[in-house]
């Protein structure tokens, strides 16, 4: 399956916005260090979130093979040596994978983290028990989406873990006003989709028939609104 166009060159504008443009303020938005209210809402928000997919996860990962898809400042992948998987977290950002890594914390526990700079689609990676990508699809429009949910899965025993935008008339309104990020952070958009259109495509991918989803929760703080969905093997 090749990449499209479209995800390419989103794929590019993803990685000078990261990895330039928006770096410091995500790396201080992934921080302690103190954010305007607004910000405030969405830490909170990517908190309950980043709870929201560890609880659908064993509490026991030893011996489990786990990409962090689109790791950023490497929040998900620490947690998730925690409790003891062999962690491989990729981002197209080689700054916040630099962050990721000097934020490391010495005692792991009986798991690990191996950090890459690249696409996560790339198959070179591997195989994985289960594949978690926190918000790091939601700029990808639906169909490319979904190639990406449908090349992960080929390579994954387990699971499937991911968050969408959903389309919500109140998430409408706030990209209209164009509140969600400061003008002058130039950020790549979001792309919102409804969870039936969402599911509807997936069920339509020739890879994908032996998947279901399993559970999808939305998280709602504030200026963050993610929904997070669960693909497993049936
Ligand atoms: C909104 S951030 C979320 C980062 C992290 N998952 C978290 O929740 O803190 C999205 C991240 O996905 C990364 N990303 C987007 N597309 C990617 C791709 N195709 N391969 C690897 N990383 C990607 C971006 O570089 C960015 O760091």
């Amino acid at each position: 399956m090749m990449s499209t166009t479209t995800y390419v060159q989103r794929r590019g504008e993803l990685e000078t916005y990261f990895d330039r443009t928006a770096a410091q303020a995500w790396a201080r938005l992934t921080s302690t260090a103190k954010v305007s209210r607004i910000r405030e809402t969405v830490r909170t928000g990517r908190d309950s979130m980043r709870n929201a997919l560890l609880d659908r996860l064993p509490d026991n990962l030893c011996g489990r093979r786990l990409l962090d898809a689109g790791c950023g400042t490497g929040a998900f992948a620490v947690e998730a040596a925690r409790r003891g998987a062999s962690v491989l977290a990729i981002d197209l950002s080689a700054n916040l994978v630099e962050i990721a890594r000097d934020r490391l914390p010495a005692d792991l526990g009986g798991g690990s983290i191996e950090f890459c700079v690249g696409d996560m689609l790339d198959p070179a990676l591997g195989e994985f028990d289960h594949v978690v990508g926190m918000d790091s699809l939601i700029h990808y429009a639906a169909p490319d989406m979904v190639d990406a949910l449908e090349r992960l899965s080929a390579r994954t025993s387990t699971s499937l873990l991911f968050t969408f935008a959903p389309k919500t008339p109140l998430l409408a309104l706030m990209h209209s006003l164009g509140t969600l990020f400061p003008r002058g952070d130039r950020a790549p958009s979001i792309v919102p989709v409804t969870e039936a259109k969402l599911t509807s495509l997936i069920a339509s991918r020739p890879g994908m028939t032996a998947w279901r989803t399993q559970r999808s929760q939305r998280i709602n703080s504030g200026f963050y609104i993610s929904q997070a969905l669960e693909l497993v093997r049936k």
